[in-house]
């Protein structure tokens, strides 16, 4: 087996590499003078790893062409992070169903795909070939043992993280909730924890993705005003879009840490472990 990656995951690829003690082939990246991309890879055997994230429209591109670069091996796509999965159904009349219609073209010619905290793990049956969710929560525990916090509360922003909450926490034995947001009135809104007092605690807010950073921008106000001793956030994918790093800072955040399913500078955390864990397992299934 050697390993290909895309170029916004060219570090993860490398340590996941070493993680399978496989080969990383050294692929070049450049475009025509149109705009159009060219890759080439060096020697590949009958069986690649391709890890590719789809930050953006021209890494879902890449992950194409690196597919049909692979053509004559057997392939497993790694795609720690899927652009598109939050349009993971029709919200209004004339919609595509984008999760769906990136994971059907990423589909074609590979044997088997891995995702990286999915935001819907029902947009895995989109693929036509036999996909599967890793998670990093333990990952994002460690990270989080590292902080030396005292006694620190995990803080899921929404119901629909508790579980990925509850597997941060579970790493440490520390306390966990999530945000539950009650309307006051007609103007006011309170985000709290739903059981677990924040005054005074420790807090690290835990979450699949920050984007714009306006969900935990909000909560970390609010928790502010509740008295919590200290507030980080961590997350698996940093998109980190619009100011988002600075937006949560501001916010008070004392620290914003993201993995490198989304390669840059707050990418403190890696899911390479993980990530080889689950195909040294599927390898032996
Ligand atoms: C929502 O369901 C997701 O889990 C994240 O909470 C959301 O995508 C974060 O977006 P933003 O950072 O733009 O608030």
């Amino acid at each position: 087996m050697r390993i290909i990656s895309t170029e916004r995951s060219q570090v993860l690829a490398a340590r996941i590499s070493e993680k399978l003690g496989v080969p990383l082939v050294e692929t070049k990246f450049a475009r025509f003078p149109d705009g159009e991309m060219h890759l080439r890879c060096g020697e590949l055997d009958d069986e690649t790893l391709i890890v590719s994230s789809v930050v953006n429209n021209d890494m879902f591109v890449q992950t194409l062409l690196a597919i049909d670069a692979a053509d004559r091996s057997r392939k497993t796509l790694v795609v720690p992070y899927l652009g598109y999965s939050r349009q993971d159904r029709q919200f209004a009349p004339g919609e595509p169903v984008s999760a769906r219609a990136v994971a059907r073209a990423l589909s074609n010619g590979i044997e088997r795909a891995f995702a990286v905290n999915i935001h819907d793990p029902g947009v895995l049956d989109y693929f036509g070939v036999p996909a599967y969710d890793i998670t990093i929560a333990p990952a994002i525990g460690g990270y989080v043992g590292d902080l030396r916090l005292k006694d620190p509360l995990i803080l899921a922003p929404d119901e629909g993280a508790t579980e990925f909450a509850a597997g941060v926490a579970a790493v440490g034995g520390w306390d966990c909730d999530h945000l539950e947001k009650t309307r006051l009135s007609g103007e006011e809104v309170r985000i709290a924890p739903k059981t677990i007092d924040a005054g005074g605690r420790e807090v690290v807010i835990v979450d699949d993705i920050i984007s714009t950073g306006g969900t935990l921008a909000t909560a970390a106000c609010m928790l502010r005003e509740q008295g919590a001793a200290s507030i980080h956030a961590a997350c698996v994918h940093g998109v980190l879009a619009s100011g988002a790093y600075t937006r949560l800072r501001a916010a008070g955040i004392s620290s914003v840490v993201s993995s490198d399913t989304y390669e840059n500078a707050s990418s403190f955390i890696s899911a390479a472990n993980a990530i080889a864990t689950a195909i040294r397992d599927d390898a032996h299934r």
